[in-house]
Parts: structure tokens; sequence; C-alpha cells
């Protein structure tokens, strides 16, 4: 190292340093320290010489006085003896010196310190009580003059006093003075910072109330005091949150998605946590089959991942998966047109049994759906759910890039991760969405571990759920069993020492739909599923579509035909039921229990009343592709959705998106989340077999008309709460969440 590199690395340091604006402000403060100081001091020292002045008077004064009254007594005149008089005088302390100059301007008297050349005619002047500063002989001199007669000469006594001496003896004071005035102003000055600080404060706090008030109303609030650059750049998000969330003009789609990520969360990492991938690779007879899983939640969060190439971590769960990744077990998705990576989480048997088939899918899926499924909770799942929850936090951690990135959680198999992500990664914006309902307090106490289900979940930024109502079973939840403060007004639940905004955002599915590409017109529709399922060409049909699960009321809904053809015989051999229902979660008990029956329940009834060629339902299980599932719906008068608890459920709205000739009836349970934006439907509740059996019949028997006034509003209503939409609400509470947090931590409430 050379002799200048020491130095230049101090001016970078210095320069680096004051690169920071608290390091500026801290030289500035201090400079401005500096310069307060010297101007205490230096009129500390006008103020001392004032003083110094005033007392060089006065004794000046009192000195001519003593011997005024000597010069007036008999006598006097004689020059001589008054000479000594001014000698004595001018031996006190400070005194310089007296001298008597005559009218005319002649030296009449002086004492020995006098310089004999002194000029009388310097202290001529009108103001003859004024005082005069010479320098004589290096001595700063102040002259006081006062009129005298000696000895019948009329003239002027000078009395001379060193300013020097004077002020030595008072150089003390001045330090005094200077101390005290410094104190005081620094004093004023603390106590001004002390007002000001908080007076900003319960500014800022009234204005962040405002601000909350208005999320909550949507309107902005008014400021009048002179807002600063932060609280403007919260009032313009308000505008432009109102605008595209709750505003009317934004059609949303994957371009106004992405749109928003760009505009709103530019340069975040964005990472996906769900258990299902959005791409599985299947070996299917010596061959690799690429399968698309028919989800709304591939569908709604494929386009934020397209936006913002960012990555999709879950379970590789396809025969062929580990063949088709590289060896950081990534792969760049879509296939057509890579844009963002799909990480590969490897789950072995005994980890899927535990965590998906045993905690997620017997404990809290029933726990949650309350469809009288005794929930089956066993320590050993309890202890793989962590332990793989734990697995997908390190897989966040180490695809993480920055210290803040966006992590969206999916559903129920992660109801621990929130926290083990906030514990790696402080600075997260996790956003974890909950796909099912959220039972009431009583029955989540049901949970062994309900305590740490709470606290994982409160690791999130933002928790979302369907519904209000949903929403507010975990506020209860949370009020029961852990120790936390819950702002209702404000939707925020703060738990050790962090705040988490708990909001409904109702899932919905994409539009226009995919499924709908291609599809030929409603009469063709209606002509190819009644050849394929060899019905006669006046035969009425309702549909249900839907994975074979025990929440579904799948037999509820068989039981309700039953009722119709006993209630109303006029349909028997004129109406059918078709029954879709995709295999899942075979390997667990309750769903190959419920498969057998309704199986069976289907025979029972098809037997009570086949004739001819005609049974009653129809009961197809496998899966089905979109297209199909879309012609099928094309080609009903009647679709049946009858869960028994459902958080939102989106065939319901799949129906409707189906349907743009206007035409079939909805009949929907009032226990799925979807009842609640879809209220034109036909409400039933599937507990009433014959409550539903008339519905079917209404459906039967509406009039066009009223299909079509029913479906125009629900379409209405679907092709603006797309899921699009649902995405946007939540990207865009994060982003305003990440800004609050720079004004706010959210952990230093
Ligand atoms: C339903 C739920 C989703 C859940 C999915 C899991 O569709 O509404 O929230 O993620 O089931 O299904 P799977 O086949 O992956 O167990």
């Amino acid at each position: 190292m050379t002799d200048a590199a020491p130095l230049a690395g101090l001016r970078r340091q210095i320069g680096g340093v004051l690169k920071s604006p608290k390091a500026v402000y801290a030289s500035l403060a201090g400079f401005a320290g500096v310069i307060v100081v010297l101007a205490l001091s230096s009129l500390a020292s006008l103020i001392v010489d004032g003083w110094i002045q005033r007392d060089l008077d006065l004794r000046s004064t009192l000195i001519f006085r003593s011997l005024a009254d000597k010069a007036a007594q008999p006598g006097a005149g004689e020059l001589q003896a008054f000479k000594q008089q001014m000698q004595k005088a001018a031996d006190e302390e400070r005194i310089f010196g007296l001298a008597f100059c005559t009218r005319d301007g002649a030296l009449a008297l002086a004492t020995a310190a006098m310089p004999p050349a002194l000029d009388c005619a310097e202290f001529s002047g009108s103001n003859a009580n004024e005082g005069v500063t010479l320098k004589i002989d290096n001595a700063k001199l102040r002259f006081n003059r006062f009129a005298l007669t000696l000895g019948g000469t009329p003239g002027q006594l000078l009395v001379a006093q060193n300013i020097d001496e004077a002020r030595s003896g008072q150089r003390d004071a001045l330090t005094y003075a200077t101390a005290a005035l410094a104190a005081a102003a620094f004093g004023f000055g603390f106590l001004a910072v002390v007002v000001t600080a908080a007076l900003r404060r319960s500014w800022m706090s009234s204005l962040r109330g405002a601000i909350a008030e208005s999320i909550r109303t949507t309107e902005p609030p008014v400021t009048t005091g002179p807002a600063d650059r932060r609280i403007n750049a919260l009032l313009g998000d308000l505008r432009v949150r109102r605008k595209f969330v709750h505003g009317i003009y934004v059609r949303w789609s994957p371009e106004s998605l992405r749109q928003l990520l760009l505009d709103q969360l530019p340069d975040a990492q964005v990472m996906i946590v769900s258990n299902r991938e959005p791409y599985i690779h299947n070996r299917e007879n010596g061959e690799i089959k690429l399968q698309i899983p028919a989800s709304g939640l591939v569908s709604a969060l494929e386009p934020v991942m397209r936006a913002c190439r960012g990555v999709w971590i879950a379970h590789g769960g396809g025969s062929a998966d580990r063949e088709t990744v590289d060896k950081n077990s990534r792969l760049m998705v879509p296939p057509a047109d890579p844009t963002y990576a799909l990480r590969r989480v490897w789950l072995s048997e005994e980890e899927q049994d535990g965590y998906y088939y045993g905690l997620a899918n017997e404990g809290l899926w029933p726990l949650c759906h309350i469809a009288f499924i005794r929930p089956t909770f066993r320590e050993q799942d309890w202890a793989m759910y962590r332990a793989v929850n734990q697995r997908f936090a390190d897989v966040v951690v180490e695809e993480a890039t920055c210290e803040n990135p966006i992590v969206l959680v999916q559903d129920y198999h992660f109801a621990l991760l929130p926290r083990m992500i906030r514990k790696a990664l402080p600075k997260a914006t996790v956003v974890t969405f909950w796909h099912i309902p959220w039972p009431n307090a009583e029955t989540f106490s049901i949970c062994p571990w309900r305590e740490e289900i709470l606290d994982g979940l409160l690791g999130s930024s933002i928790l979302g759920f369907h519904t209000q109502f949903h929403c507010n079973n975990f506020f209860d939840s949370v009020d029961r069993f852990i120790e936390s403060r819950i702002d209702h007004e404000n939707s925020l639940v703060s738990f050790g020492g962090r705040e988490t905004l708990v909001r409904p955002y109702p899932i919905s599915i994409e539009w226009p739909p995919r499924g709908l590409l291609n599809q030929p017109s409603v009469e063709q529709c209606r002509i190819n599923v009644r050849e394929r399922f060899g019905l006669a060409p006046d035969t009425r049909i309702a549909v249900g579509v839907e994975r074979f699960d025990y929440t579904k009321g799948i037999l509820d809904r068989m039981r309700a035909v039953d009722d119709l053809l006993t209630m109303a015989p006029q349909w028997r051999g004129k109406f059918v039921l078709i029954q879709v229902a995709a295999p899942t979660r075979s390997k667990l008990d309750a769903y190959a229990a419920l498969e057998a029956e309704a199986r069976n329940l289907a025979d029972e009834i098809n037997a009570k009343y086949a004739r001819d060629n005609w049974s009653p339902i129809l009961l197809v299980v496998r899966h089905h592709e979109p297209t199909e599932v879309f012609e099928l719906f094309r080609a009903a008068d009647a679709c049946v959705v009858s869960s028994l608890h459902d958080g939102m459920n989106l065939v319901a709205k799949e129906f409707i998106a189906a349907r743009d000739d206007e035409r079939g009836v909805l009949i929907l349970s009032s226990f799925a989340g979807a009842a609640y934006e879809l209220p034109e439907a036909l409400i039933v509740n599937p507990y009433d077999t014959h409550q539903m059996a008339k519905a079917y019949d209404r459906a039967l028997t509406m009039s066009e008309e009223e299909q079509a006034g029913r479906m125009q509003i629900m379409v209405a209503q679907i092709s603006e709460r797309n899921v699009y939409r649902w995405a946007a609400q939540m990207l865009f509470d994060a982003s305003w969440l990440r800004r609050r947090e720079k004004i706010v931590p959210s952990d230093n409430l």
C-alpha cells in the first residue's frame, strides 16, 4: 500500500459516511452547534463589555465627586495640594491616572502615570461627559471627562482607567455568562425538539388513523397541514389502490395484473409455495406425459409468476418429475414458453403419509369442513407435518435472492410455514391464503396443536380467507386461544410484536375462461353429450362435477334425485343427473368409503326407477379435462353444487362462465362460500333432501326469461370479480404493507 492509500481509504470512509442521510444530518447539526456557540460567546462578550464600561464610568464619577468636593473647599485653588489629592485617587486599583486640562487646552496637572505629552486638545469635544477610549503606550485607556473649576481656572478633570485590566477582572464573569447563555439556548432547543416531536407523532398517528379509515371506506383522507413526502406517497397509494382494487374501471386480466406488479412491486422477488405443482410429469406407457392440474389456483397464480419471473415451490409428485429437472431440482415452465422456475421438493412416502394424507387431509381438512367426518390427529403425523413445513421453509430461504421476498403461501398444508419463513427472513412479506373454511372456535378447539397452528399462521404479513365469515371465525379462535390484540376495525391481529392483516379475498376463475375456447354451440354440446351417454333427445340434464370428496354432498344430491322422482313422477324417464367425480386421496378410508357408498347409492336409485334404456343417475368416476367439463356444463339444464361446507367452490362459477347463451340454472349450497357472491342461484340446504328435490323441479321448469335474468347478474359478477382481481387484491395489499413497513415497521408496535 502506498502512503496515499490510507488517506484515500479514510477519504472514502468519510465520503461513505457522509453519503448516508443520517451522517449528513449529524454533520449539519454539528456545524450549526459550532455557529451557535460562537454567536453566544460574542453576545456574552458584548454584554460583559457593557458591564465593564458602566463600571468604569461609575468609578470615574465617584472619583470626580470626591475630588470636586475638595476643589470647592477654601484653599483648594492651590494646584500642588490638589495634585496630591489626584495622585491619591490615582493609586486606587485599576485607575491609570488623572489630569486637569484648562479650557484653552493646556495640561495644568497630571498624575505620575499620565504621559507628559498628553494632548488636552483631544478631549475638547462638546460632549464633555462622554467617555473616550485611547491607546497610549499599548494600554487601552478609557478617559472620562468632568467639568471642573480649579482655583478659579475653568477646565475638565480627566480620569483614565485601564480597560484590559478591568477586562481581566471580568473574565470569569464572561465565561459564566457564555456558559449560562449556551445552557439556556440548548435547554430551549431541547424543549422545542421534544415538543415538536410529540406534536409530530400525534399528527402522524392521527394521519395514519385517517389513512387506515380511508382504506376501510376507500376514501382518501383530507390533509390540511404540510404533509411530508412519505405521507404524500401513502396518499398516492391510496388513490391508486382505490382506482385499481375497488374501482369499476379495471377489467382484471393477466395484462393488468402484470402491470400492477410492474407499477407497485417493481424488482420484488415473488415466490409461491403450494403442495400441488402447476406442471406434473408422469410416465405413462414408457412415455413422459405432461399433466396440468385443473386448478383455480394454477390459473390465478400463473400470470403472477409469468409477470415477475418468480419461483414456484411445490411437491414434485409426478412419476417422471425427477427425470425432468436439473441438478437443483428446478425446471423452467410453462414448457411451451419458459418464463418462471418450478422448484420441486421431494417427499418420501412416509412424509406424504404423515404430512399430506395424515395431518392435512385426515386432520385439518375434516376439522375445517365440519362435514361430520371425525378429524383424526396423530402425534407422528404432526411431527411429519412440522418437518415437511420446515423443509419447504428451508427451500424458500435457499431460493431467496434478497432479504425481503414476497412469499405467497397456499393452503392448509402449510399452516406452520409462515412463522418458519418469518424466523429465517424477518423482512419477507408472507401472504398466506387459506383455501378452505375456517371453523368456529369451539370446533377448532378439537385440534391438539391449535396454539401452534395459530402461531404459525400469524407469522404471515397477510392472511386471506374466502369470506368475512371465515375471517371472523379465525379472529374468535385467536381471541380464545392465544394472547394477542385484535383490531376488528382494521382487520389486524397483533401477536408477538408483529401485525397480521386478516382479510377476505374471494377466489374466482379466469375470465374469459380457457375451457370455453373452441367450444361448439350449446346445441352441438347437447347433441354430443346426449350421444355420449345414450340419452333420448328430450332428456333434461343436471350435472355435478367434483373431486370425489365427502364435503361435496354427492350422496345428498343423489338422494334428492330419488325424492324428486317420487315427488314428481313426470320426470321419470325424462331427467338424469350426470355426476362426474375425479378420484382423490383414495388412499384414505373416508374417501374409499365414500366412493363405495356413492356407487351403491347410484345403483340402488337406478334400480328403483330404471326403465327401458333410462337410469336417473350416471356416475362417471374419472378425471375430466376442462374442455370436457365445459361441454357438459353447456349441455346441462342445471348444475348442482351441494357442498356440505366449502371455502368458495369454483365449479359454481365455471358453470356460469360456460353459459354464454345465458341459459341454465345453478343450484347452490348455502354452505359454499360462492353463495355469498351468487344469491341469484337457487340456494339450497343440502341436508334438506326434499328442499333440494324441489330445487331440481324448479330449475327444470324455470322460464328461459328468468334463467337469462339470473345468469346475466351472475356473469357480470364473475367477469368483474375474476381470479386476476383476487391475486391483484392480495398483491396490492402486500405492496401497501411494504410501503407502510418503511414508515412504521410492524415489529415496532
Ligand atoms: C380443494 C381445495 C384446495 C386444495 C385442494 C387440494 O380443491 O379447495 O384448497 O388445495 O383441494 O387437492 P389435492 O388433490 O391436492 O389434495
